[in-house]
């Protein structure tokens, strides 16, 4: 009897830890953006163009490329890395107006359909399999692109760590462009997902001390 109530006190310890909320930033200890499953079904939601989830709709995906195109703030010519790529949705559009990609993803489910989509539309880019955490380029890119507010998503230490990375990847006036989700932003926007831009010279953050 004691053995089975242990059992059962084991098992309820377990269910209430499972539905703990965690705390901010908390780490898992599973890949989420590369476990086999969810990434199958991650792919689909990046892929589905009416959908605002994993990627933002097509529509909202297309105007922004053209902004920054429409804009010069990314120029044929320019080397670019697109950290987390995702399936490439930028990265493909920005190489066929002539830009030099590369583009980083920690799912390699989601860069096999990038390499295999580039190499359908004869596009030449890099895509790498990996971490942007891992990444050592030095001064080689004019920009660094970075969308769907992945830099909110981590704690200040790594994403000091991150813009460090990027900071050393850029070019001397290089840009580093990306998307936040603020807190004025969705108390103004009804907690409706936009894009908006900011772009940061690198000359701008070496006087913040990035
Ligand atoms: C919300 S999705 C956005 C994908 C893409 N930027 C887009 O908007 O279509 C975030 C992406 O970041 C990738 N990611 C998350 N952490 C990463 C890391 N440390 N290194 C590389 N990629 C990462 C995920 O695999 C995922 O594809």
């Amino acid at each position: 009897m004691a053995k089975i109530e242990k059992h059962f006190q084991t098992l309820f310890e377990c269910m209430a830890d499972s539905i703990k909320r965690p705390t901010l930033f908390e780490k898992d200890m599973f890949l989420f953006w590369d476990d086999p499953y969810i990434s199958k079904s991650l792919l689909a939601a990046h892929l589905n163009p009416e959908f605002d989830g994993a990627s933002r709709k097509l529509a909202t995906i297309k105007k922004t490329v053209n902004y920054l195109i429409k804009n010069s703030l990314l120029k044929q010519g320019d080397t670019v890395l697109d950290l987390g790529c995702g399936p490439g949705l930028y990265s493909n559009r920005f190489c066929q107006f002539g830009i030099n990609m590369t583009g980083i993803d920690l799912s390699k489910r989601s860069i096999e359909y990038a390499q295999r989509k580039a190499k359908e539309q004869g596009l030449k880019i890099e895509y790498i399999q990996g971490s942007f955490f891992d990444i050592n380029y030095d001064g080689m890119f004019d920009s660094v692109l970075q969308v769907y507010g992945e830099i909110c998503t981590f704690p200040n230490e790594e994403r000091d760590r991150l813009l460090r990375i990027i900071h050393k990847a850029l070019k001397t006036d290089g840009l580093f462009i990306f998307d936040v989700s603020t807190r004025e932003l969705r108390k103004r926007e009804g907690l409706k997902n936009r894009w908006r831009f900011l772009a940061f010279r690198k000359t701008y953050c070496i006087r913040t001390g990035i």
